[in-house]
Order: structure tokens, then sequence, then C-alpha cells
């Protein structure tokens, strides 16, 4: 069966549907916190430098490979290198990360749209106890939440590219851009803001080490959504007179930009709650922080602005943060959306219901493994530690793989595909790339420093994750 491939309809459409990728969970919470421990200004800077220098190269490539080949990552690696079996792991991991990704995504996007509920309708007051994570997660509320964040990403993704992931993101990412203004415009008149701002913004170099600079560069990755497919699959959507440089630009500019501004909320509220409050001491995961942490601030702001101002606040926040878990999520899935499509001749129909149904039970065995399922919770054991069936998926996929998944194609495209015809794409809605610093940068950097770069990075997680061990000597 051939059906006419879908587009975005506008250039405007791409890059919203695409920084709604990268808009997510980890720019909200993951990168104020990051900053904020790894020495402000600082982390900042390397961060900067790491989406210019190296992630926005391998973005530029995923998409021109997508484009090129109007391919899912599997038949594209295939199309590209003659269906050599080699390159085919490469597709097989760029359509196996985004699965596995959905299905960690999915269980904390449901935590999300439970908390926004519970605020909405009154229970801040609980939220705020220190039991409630663990009794909400160990609930059965949480298999009613997922049956309507399927829903509701099946909706989306049924309706197809531009009637529906098109539509989402032209939808939901301005509103979302209208609710962080808003929530920082009102934590910046708190008392002690500032001492938050210093935090993140004062460069402390003492803190910068290799470690850091691990953690600056895989937050970069996730962030952006490179190595899980997803701007190849976006890619293959774009018609031939978008410029793929110039969009690759505004996507690392928005993502950035939500991701900096984020921080200006996030570190100016966590210390008017708390003047005395080290960052060091903040949970080192960002789960735990939204749930757990903030809805103290949330129930805080009562002696101020009232009960109900405060619940107000705490439903605004976690609308944002749905609405930008709702859009990342929708991309992931469509990754294997389209190679079923593509490769598997389903119709998008067929193709949601196969996958629901798939992450669907693996979400469901990653739901009970907080401790209503034993064989779950205590899964495996690695790093001196029982792991559940959730923390594996985590380890592997969350940021272990992107790194390798980014080495792999940037071989892929300087050693097999070739740099002539990567920038023969690239210049296909940009007559000045050719020959531009850009294209000789792009050409330079991918066949050389950016993949042993990726490849230290990779190797470097798996000691540290799997083995305990850190390989940087810090
Ligand atoms: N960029 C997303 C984020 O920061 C990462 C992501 C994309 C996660 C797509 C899941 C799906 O949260």
């Amino acid at each position: 069966m051939t059906v006419e491939r879908e587009l975005f309809s506008s250039r405007l459409g791409f890059i919203l549907a695409a920084a709604g990728s990268a808009v997510g969970i980890g720019n909200l919470v993951g990168f104020p916190v990051n900053a904020a421990k790894n020495g402000g200004g600082a982390f900042l800077l390397v961060y900067a430098l790491f989406v210019i220098l190296v992630c926005l190269p391998v973005m530029m490539a995923e998409m021109a490979i997508g484009r090129k080949t109007v391919k899912n990552p599997v038949g594209a690696y295939n199309a590209l290198s003659n269906n050599s079996k080699l390159w085919s792991v490469a597709g097989i991991f760029g359509m196996l990360t985004p699965f596995m990704i959905a299905v960690f995504y999915m269980v904390i996007t449901v935590w999300i749209m439970g908390y926004m509920v519970m605020a909405a309708t009154g229970n801040l007051d609980h939220l705020a106890s220190g039991a409630a994570f663990g009794e909400f997660i160990n609930s059965y509320y949480v298999f009613g939440a997922m049956a309507i964040v399927v829903a509701i990403v099946g909706v989306i993704l049924l309706s197809g590219v531009k009637e529906g992931i098109e539509k989402a993101a032209k939808t939901l990412m301005p509103a979302l851009f209208v609710m962080l203004v808003l929530l920082v415009a009102f934590v910046l008149t708190r008392d002690n803001a500032f001492a938050g701002l210093r935090f993140f913004l004062i460069p402390d170099i003492d803190k910068l080490n290799p470690s850091v600079i691990n953690s600056a560069l895989s937050q970069a990755f996730f962030s952006l959504s490179l190595g899980m497919g997803i701007l190849i699959t976006y890619g293959s959507y774009i018609d031939r007179r978008t410029d793929i440089v110039g969009s690759a630009k505004l996507v690392a500019i928005t993502d950035t930009g939500v991701a900096f501004t984020a921080g200006l909320m996030m570190l100016p509220a966590v210390f008017s709650f708390n003047p005395e409050v080290n960052p060091q001491e903040l949970s080192d995961s960002s789960v735990s922080l939204i749930f757990t942490f903030l809805p103290k601030i949330f129930l805080a702001l009562q002696t101020s602005i009232g009960y109900v101002g405060a619940s107000a606040v705490a439903v605004v926040f976690f609308t944002l943060v749905f609405f930008a878990a709702i859009t990342s999520l929708v991309s992931i899935i469509e990754v294997p959306v389209a190679y079923l499509v593509d490769e598997k001749c389903h119709s998008r129909k067929k193709a949601l219901t196969t996958l629901l149904m798939t992450a669907g039970i693996l979400t469901l065995f990653a739901t009970v493994s907080f401790g209503m399922v034993p064989f779950f919770t205590e899964f495996v054991h690695y790093a001196g530690a029982p792991k559940s069936f959730f923390d594996i998926i985590y380890d592997v996929f969350y940021d272990t793989i992107l790194p390798l998944n980014g080495f792999l194609l940037c071989l892929f495209v300087s050693y097999r595909w070739r740099k002539a015809n990567l920038s023969a794409e690239l210049a296909v809605g940009n007559d000045k790339y050719q020959g531009s610093w850009i294209e000789k940068y792009v050409n330079l950097s991918l066949s050389t420093f950016i993949p042993v770069i990726l490849l230290a990075i990779f190797l470097n997680t798996v000691a540290q994750k799997f083995f305990a061990y850190n390989l940087l000597g810090l």
C-alpha cells in the first residue's frame, strides 16, 4: 500500500513541531537543576557551546537524512547504505530507542497529569505532604490517567502529520510560552528571588570538572531530542524548499531559550521558599523535584496569595509541563509509527494500535515497578543495587544510548553517505550553504571531533551507570 506521504504545511509548522519535541521535562526541570548544581553561569556557557558546536551539526545531519530519504530511521539507514547489514543496526537503534523512551516518558507524563488534576481539584495540601507521591504512583488512579494520556496521544497521532502533530504543536507551544512567561514574572516578584537568580547566573568556574562537562553534553543531547530518530522522521515530512540549516538553528534557539527561561522560574522559586537552600542538596533526580519538592513551594504561597491562588499557580505549572510532555511524547511515538507505515505497510491506524498496545503493556510493567508488583520492582541488579523495570529502561535509554546513536550517525554521514551528499542536501532550500564556513565546520566536525566526544561520553556513562566507575577520574 503506498499512501502519499504527508508533509508539514509550512516551515513554521515544522519548526514548532520539532521545538515541541525538544521542549520537554528535560528543559523545564532537568536543565535548571543541572545548572544550579554545576556552576551556574559556567554550566550555561559550556552548555551553550555544546549546543552550537556539537549538537547543531548532528541535528542538521539528522534532518537532512530524513528529508533525503523520506523515511523513518530504519528505512533511511537502509536506503543510504544500499541495505548494508552493518548500518541497519544503527537504524534499528534509531527506532528502538524512541520506543523505549516512550515507555518511561509515558509513566512520568501520567504522573504529571495526575498532579495537574489533583491541584485543580483542591488537593494541593495533600500533594505537599511527604507521602503523597508514593501513594499516588501506587494507586489505581494511575491506570485511569494512563488511559487518558494514551487517548490524547492516540487522537493527535491518528489525525496525521498536518492535522495532528502540527496542529497540536501550534496550539500547545504558544500556550506553553505564555504560561512560562507568566510564571517567571510571578516568581521574580517573590522575596529572595534574587538569591536564586544569582545561583543560576553567576559563574562558579571551580565547579567545572570533566563530570560536569559530561552532564552538560548529555543534557544538551537529550534536550534537543537528538539520537532518538525523531529529527530523521520529522525531517522526512519537510518539503524541499525548507532551509534545514536555518530551521535547525531556530529549533536549538527555542529549546535553549525555554530551558534558560525555566531556570529563571525554578531557581528563584526554590530560593524564595527556602533562602538557605544549597542546590547541591536539591534532589539528584528532576522527577522527585517536580513531585515532592515543588508542591511544598506552591503550598507555601498560600500565606501570600491564599489557597486558591496557590493552587492556581500549581495548576498552571503542571499544565505547562503536561503540554511540553505531550508534544514530546507525540514526537517519540511517531518514529515507530512511521517505521510500521513505511516498512511494514501498516495503515496509520493499525500502526498506532499495534504500538500503543505493545508500548502500553511495557508502560504498565514500568508503572507497577514502584512497589505494586515485587517482580518488576526488583527486576535486575547492577551497580551495587537492585533496579526496577523502570530504572533499567531509564538508565539504558534516557541518556546512555543517545551519544552512541549520535556517534553512529556521525560516522554514517561522513564515511558512508559521504560529506558531499550531506552538503548537497543541506544546500537544498539554502543557496548560500555550499562554500560557506558553516558547511566547512559541519563537514569537518562531524567527521572528526564530534564522534570522538560522543564516544567518550558514551563509554563514560556506561562505566558510571552500570559499573559505578568513573572513567574521567572524578
Ligand atoms: N527533549 C525532550 C525533553 O527535554 C526529550 C524527549 C523528547 C523526551 C521526546 C521524550 C520524547 O524532555
